[in-house]
């Protein structure tokens, strides 16, 4: 009977879920976290971070302002045409439409240099393969032929601040000229971090002023706004997925024999502590 009535439940959801269009289906029931094993539990970590949410679920901010804040009148949500344009952020629809993985093999001089810096041609180029046994272990593989490097970053700058008052802009825009009014308009865009090590390279951003991801995380805004709020709108326990999956990228000392590992290089037990059962 039992077995019926959950059948019965399951059917239901399939029904539900025809024709739905959103980006993470089933999300953790609480204390789930602490029975799945923990492949599976960073493996839904990371794929709340490269989700692309859609309006079904909450993407596009339409119930906040440009800076976050609820809109004053919530009965008026900002739907389509109303809702979030992307031309501001073009990669801003995930985590990783940001912090990706970006591909190809890096040589210099190189064809992407801008004028005024050397160009493929001027100069002798450098070639390193990297997939020489000789280089130091351990090494990526190149799949073939090309070695994908797990960067999670665009290298584009990015302005993710909430405007000139915001407390993560530089006073000085170190790349104007001195004296001229552009060096001391400051300067609100920033290089996407790579996330390649971030979880033993604390502190984080520009400034160094997070001792937390966490913290930098909710310090997106600008054009990643809808992302931050997707953040900010999950519950908590996938909040923390995301938190876990991103203490997993780490740069691991020379002859670390495990991939996922504690704060102290061993191993990464999981559930992390034993419940006791009341
Ligand atoms: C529009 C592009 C963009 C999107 C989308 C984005 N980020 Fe970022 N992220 C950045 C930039 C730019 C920085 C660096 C800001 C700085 O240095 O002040 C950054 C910094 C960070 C840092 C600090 C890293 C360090 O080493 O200092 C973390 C952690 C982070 N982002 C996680 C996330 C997560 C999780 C999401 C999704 C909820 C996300 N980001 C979405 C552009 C983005």
């Amino acid at each position: 009977m039992c077995l019926a009535a959950s059948g019965e439940v399951a059917a239901q959801q399939s029904r539900e879920s025809i024709g739905l269009e959103i980006a993470v289906p089933h999300h953790l029931a609480d204390g789930e976290e602490f029975m799945l094993p923990l492949r599976d539990l960073l493996g839904y970590g990371e794929r709340l971070f490269s989700a692309v949410w859609t309006s079904q679920e909450g993407g596009g901010r339409p119930l906040t302002k440009g800076t976050g804040a609820a809109v004053s009148d919530v009965a008026n949500p900002l739907t389509f045409p109303r809702n979030f344009n992307r031309i501001s952020g073009p990669d801003a629809n995930a985590c990783a439409g940001c912090h990706n993985r970006p591909y190809g093999i890096y040589g210099e001089p190189n064809p992407f240099n801008p004028v005024g810096n050397l160009r493929t041609g001027d100069a002798p180029s450098l070639d390193v393969d990297l997939s020489r046994r000789d280089l130091p272990l351990p090494r990526l593989a190149p799949v073939n032929g090309v070695v994908r490097v797990p960067a999670y970053s665009d290298f584009k700058l990015h302005d993710i601040t909430t405007g000139a008052s915001d407390p993560n802009c530089e006073p000085l825009d170190m790349l104007a000229v001195p004296g001229t009014s552009a060096f001391t308009a400051g300067n609100a865009r920033f290089l996407t971090r790579r996330l390649w090590g971030v979880g033993n390279e604390p502190p984080y951003c520009h400034h160094g002023l997070f001792t937390t991801m966490r913290e930098a995380i909710l310090a997106h805004a600008g054009e990643a706004i809808a992302e931050r709020t997707a953040f900010a709108s999950l519950p908590p326990d996938d909040q923390n997925a995301v938190i876990e999956f991103l203490k997993t990228l780490q740069v691991l000392p020379p002859g670390t024999q495990w991939l996922i590992v504690n704060e102290k290089g061993q191993p990464k037990p999981w559930p992390p502590h034993r419940r006791t059962a009341s």
